[in-house]
């Protein structure tokens, strides 16, 4: 007989997070390790908050407080999530980064993907058993939505972790841009032809565990778990600890053999874990610098400090420095040379290659919009996985998912290459929900298209490295690989929550008479549906007669005429 624990939490019961990730560590650390139950009460509310001392702003919080809670669990544990939709003004939705939601797409989080908005009064439940150990995170997908706040860590414990006799202890460390402004305004300048080129408004701050003034208390020769999650919309993160050596031993989930580094990069929405030795000598504090990357900027204001420093702390008597060292160029480490630790090799050949093309380009509207190829993702009526439960045979052909999803049919067990042509001059963190990918090619800057650059499969390494977000080179290209193992209705997309929202997403719909079978959707997710006014049955125009009949399917704006 098994022992299922059950454990509430009420995030104002634990400690604060700010400069205390360990204290945090080490309460969690206090229950059983058994699989058990997780339930966490989320009220998201509007709060303020003022993280770089420089202006208070409206945030999202969760049970009145920001920085929201970090979410710890066990391998193997059932997490579940009620959310309540306070903000009044708004929906919102959870989407929990890098968990393949096995055996429960339909918890994933994405609106119109797999569920509907939770409008504001109402509850909604997130429930499923997390069965892979490492470093998440979960945010808002809604209204480019996260950036006001809503999004926090997610931290599976491992007790069979490969490192465990490695450390002592762990700390959670986030890093993020920030903005003064809310993203409904930001968004919709940047959406408009008074922003023929697409730029993206820049950050106005960085922030180091949603705060600067981040200071981690280390122990002389102890060893301590980094986990590091960029949480942030837009900026990808050089950092680094002066004084200090990186052993990298995770990136988004997946194990590596451990890699030495003396800096990292962090795009947006990706995760790196590493180990830190403390030193034995405790007569000086060090910093920990993040540096957003300023390539990604198209104009850098006056008064912007990209930079955030925190320190290391041996001695609270002794002074806090400032970075020693600002580098330019840098030089971090790259994530190609990882090796998983499962050591799985490159997978066989793929029985279907999807091939995308980044690009961007205005539309009749003046704005400038994203496109793969030459679609750009506008939301069907119907969220996509409803489409897939409810059109029976007609569920494997793309034509009921409609054009602007973008959708493409996996049938199970299939292997699929995603070879992506970076079109544009900027860097580009692609993501996909429900798999972590093989990276098995990925050129320099610059390279062209890859059907250009001659590369073979004896090219390829033969372990790739494996994770569940990669940057994507300006002009450049890289190959993707997967098994579509994993039955669900999956986005791929840029995780810069700018091109989330001008189009740069297709949708993956994974072995859909599978999910016919096996899902089922709880009553509290159709009554939100109900509440929205969004139908839960039909094709991506709403049509359940015809199923071939698109007509009324929402539509970007109409391209510019040639000329
Ligand atoms: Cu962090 Cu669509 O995801």
């Amino acid at each position: 007989m098994t022992h299922h624990h059950h454990h509430r939490r009420n995030s104002s019961a634990l400690p604060g997070r700010m400069g205390l990730a360990g204290l945090t560590w080490l309460f969690w650390h206090t229950f059983v390790a058994r699989a058990a139950t997780v339930t966490y009460d989320f009220n998201i509310t509007w709060v303020t908050a003022n993280p770089d001392g420089m202006a208070d702003r409206p945030t999202i919080g969760i049970n009145g407080h920001w920085p929201i809670p970090t979410i710890h669990v066990n391998v193997g544990d059932q997490l579940v999530v009620n959310v309540l939709n306070s903000l009044g003004d708004v929906s919102t939705s959870l989407h929990f980064h890098g968990l393949f939601m096995r055996s429960a797409a339909h918890m994933d989080g994405p609106v119109s993907v797999t569920q509907c908005p939770i409008p504001p009064g109402e509850r909604f439940t997130y429930n499923f058993t997390v069965d892979q150990p490492g470093t998440y995170w979960y945010h808002s997908h809604i209204h480019g939505q996260y950036p006001d706040g809503l999004r926090g860590p997610l931290i599976v414990h491992d007790p069979e972790t490969p490192f465990k006799d490695m450390y002592d202890e762990e700390v959670v460390m986030t890093v993020s841009d920030w903005y003064h402004e809310q993203m409904h305004g930001l968004l919709s300048w940047f959406m408009s032809k008074a922003n023929p080129t697409g730029a993206e408004p820049v950050p106005n701050s960085a922030l180091l565990n949603d705060t600067q003034n981040l200071t981690v208390p280390l122990q002389p020769g102890k060893t301590y778990l980094f986990r590091m999650v960029n949480i942030g919309a837009f900026a990808g993160q050089y950092v680094w600890f002066e004084g200090h050596n990186m052993t990298i031993v995770e990136v988004d989930g997946v194990y590596t053999h451990p890699a030495e580094a003396s800096m990292i990069y962090l795009s947006a929405a990706q995760r790196c874990s590493f180990l830190v030795t403390a030193r034995n000598d405790t007569s000086a504090n060090f910093p920990i610098v993040a540096s957003m990357d300023t390539d990604l900027f198209d104009k850098l204001p006056d008064d912007l400090n990209w930079n955030v420093t925190g320190w290391l702390v041996y001695d609270s008597a002794q002074p806090l420095p400032g970075p020693a060292v600002l580098y330019d160029p840098f030089d971090p480490f790259d994530d190609m040379g990882l090796v998983p630790w499962d050591n799985q090799t490159l997978l066989g050949e793929p029985d279907q290659t999807i091939s995308l093309d980044v690009i961007m380009d205005n539309l009749g509207d003046g704005a400038n919009y994203a496109f793969f190829n030459n679609i750009t993702y506008v939301a069907p009526k119907v969220p996509t996985l409803y489409t897939v439960l409810t059109a029976g045979s007609y569920a494997t052909d793309p034509a009921v998912y409609g054009t602007y999803t973008h959708p493409f049919v996996l049938e199970k067990d299939q292997v699929v290459d995603i070879v992506l042509n970076n079109l544009d001059p900027g860097k580009h963190p692609f993501h996909l929900h429900g798999h972590a990918f093989q990276v098995i090619w990925r050129s320099q800057d610059e390279a062209g298209t890859f059907a250009d650059s001659n590369v073979t499969a004896a090219d390829f390494a033969s372990v790739p490295m494996k994770r569940d977000t990669v940057v994507l080179r300006p002009n450049g290209n890289m190959v993707l690989r997967f098994k579509a193992d994993n039955p669900g209705v999956w986005l791929f997309h840029c995780h810069i929550e700018w091109h989330v929202q001008s189009g740069l997403m297709a949708t993956f719909v994974e072995a859909p008479i599978e999910m016919q079978k096996t899902l089922t959707i709880p009553q509290d997710h159709l009554a939100v549906c109900e509440k929205a006014g969004v139908p839960t049955a039909g094709n991506a125009a709403g049509n359940s007669v015809d199923w071939l009949d698109l007509k009324g399917e929402r539509t970007p704006p109409a391209r510019l005429p040639e000329g």
